[in-house]
């Protein structure tokens, strides 16, 4: 990625409005914007390996799926009516995604580009008017607060 990489942020970034009050599941979420902004550099810059796009594509969708069920587990110990809800949110999200990885594993480069908007659009939408209403009800006590790669490695090896 080098020296190329433009230092200004080109998409959302998170900010404290969107704190869900457990210090984990923020971080998560600022990695996902993170994420989305290093994918709009490499599709913005148009001159990157493809197994650099590979790569983050690969880890934004482990990352999705890990952070998603990280939240799932807690709320499913916590309120199982929110979980429902919530699941279904986040499903169409993994669909969504999938297709996204699906097109472009198959030479469509226009899903690419719109993806990292989209991603830093959803998240940005789905923290504010889905995860912030489990501010009271998912505490610290109620989340597997291990690092999303070390959870990506357990999901892998079953
Ligand atoms: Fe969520």
């Amino acid at each position: 990625m080098g020296n190329s990489i433009k230092k200004t942020k080109t998409i959302f970034e998170w900010n404290e409005s969107l704190s869900v009050g457990v210090a984990v599941l923020d971080d998560d979420h600022k990695m996902f914007f993170e994420m989305a902004e290093q994918l709009n550099e490499i599709v913005l810059s148009k001159s990157s390996e493809p197994y650099v796009t590979d790569s983050i594509i690969i880890m934004l969708e482990e990352y999705i799926e890990v952070h998603f069920c990280r939240e799932e587990d807690a709320l499913l110990k916590t309120d199982r009516e929110c979980y429902e809800e919530h699941k279904r949110l986040h499903d169409a999200f993994r669909r969504r995604f999938r297709q996204i990885v699906k097109s472009y594993q198959t030479g469509d480069l226009t899903a690419l580009q719109q993806s990292p908007i989209l991603v830093a659009n959803w998240i940005n939408d789905h923290i504010k008017k889905v995860d912030l209403q489990y501010k009271q009800i998912i505490l610290n006590k109620n989340i597997d607060n291990r690092p999303l790669g070390v959870l990506v490695g357990i999901q892998e090896n079953g």
